[in-house]
């Protein structure tokens, strides 16, 4: 059983990787941003209470978001393990999900500079209803426009615009920073561990550099 955090600012490649990881280790991966865009999408009344917080790049609040964690975990898909992308990022919910006694095994921080964000998140195209993800010039879909897998269009993130991008900078900055240095402290007395990655690299090479701290926790 692994449960891994992939923890990083916007555009970092949290996504990416966790398909990645979650193809080569056969562990679900969840990931909030994709549950809510999904309730979003389906109007649920979820999806409403945020979409506003969503589109402006702000941070939906903690009660709305452990909610919807609480109930993914019981699903028995997660009984062998998951890898969390986007989730916890306050000190909050990083203390809900202690508390709730989960042994994290590793907590992946990909790290990448403020000017690549920009371009990379610019340049996303997504499989809104799978999450899949794409960059038109770093990870081209086999057809312009159309996901790999289902032949349906792709689409840009309503937060990809300036200005949500900034906001998202700063609450990383504010609100998630903390939750970094809270697992890197939880790392020198715990058995969870933890890893930087310098995510402003080609994305084989940054899967390399991960599978090499997966396969570390397994052996
Ligand atoms: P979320 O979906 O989690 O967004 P995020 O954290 O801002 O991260 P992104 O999805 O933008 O980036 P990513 O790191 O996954 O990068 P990706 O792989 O796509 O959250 C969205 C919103 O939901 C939040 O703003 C908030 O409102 C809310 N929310 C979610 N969780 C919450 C929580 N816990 N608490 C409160 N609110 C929450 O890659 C980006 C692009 O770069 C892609 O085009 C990709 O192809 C490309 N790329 C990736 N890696 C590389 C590489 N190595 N080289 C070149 N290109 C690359």
């Amino acid at each position: 059983m692994t449960k891994i955090i992939l923890i990083g600012p916007p555009g970092a490649g949290k996504g990416t990787q966790a398909e990645n990881i979650s193809q080569q280790y056969e562990l679900p991966c969840i990931s909030t941003g994709q549950i809510l865009r999904q309730e979003i999408q389906n109007q649920t009344d979820l999806g409403q209470k945020c979409q506003q917080c969503i589109d402006n790049g702000e941070l939906v609040p903690d009660h709305l978001i452990l909610e919807v964690i609480h109930t993914r975990l019981l699903q028995s898909d997660c009984s062998q393990g998951y890898i969390l992308d986007g989730f916890p990022r306050t000190l909050r919910q990083a203390q809900a999900l202690a508390s709730s006694e989960v042994l994290l095994d590793g907590v992946i921080y990909i790290n990448v500079r403020d000017e690549v964000i920009i371009e990379r998140l610019a340049g996303r195209w997504i499989h809104l209803s799978s999450g899949r993800v794409y960059h038109e010039k770093f990870n081209p879909p086999k057809v312009l426009g159309k996901d790999d897998l289902t032949g349906e269009s792709l689409t840009q993130r309503k937060d990809d615009k300036k200005e949500s991008i900034q906001r998202r900078l700063i609450s990383f900055r504010e609100d998630t920073q903390p939750v970094i240095d809270y697992y890197l402290d939880q790392s020198r007395s715990s058995t969870t561990r933890f890893i930087e990655i310098d995510g402003d690299r080609p994305l084989n090479d940054v899967f390399t550099e991960i599978s090499a701290f997966m396969n570390s926790l397994q052996s």
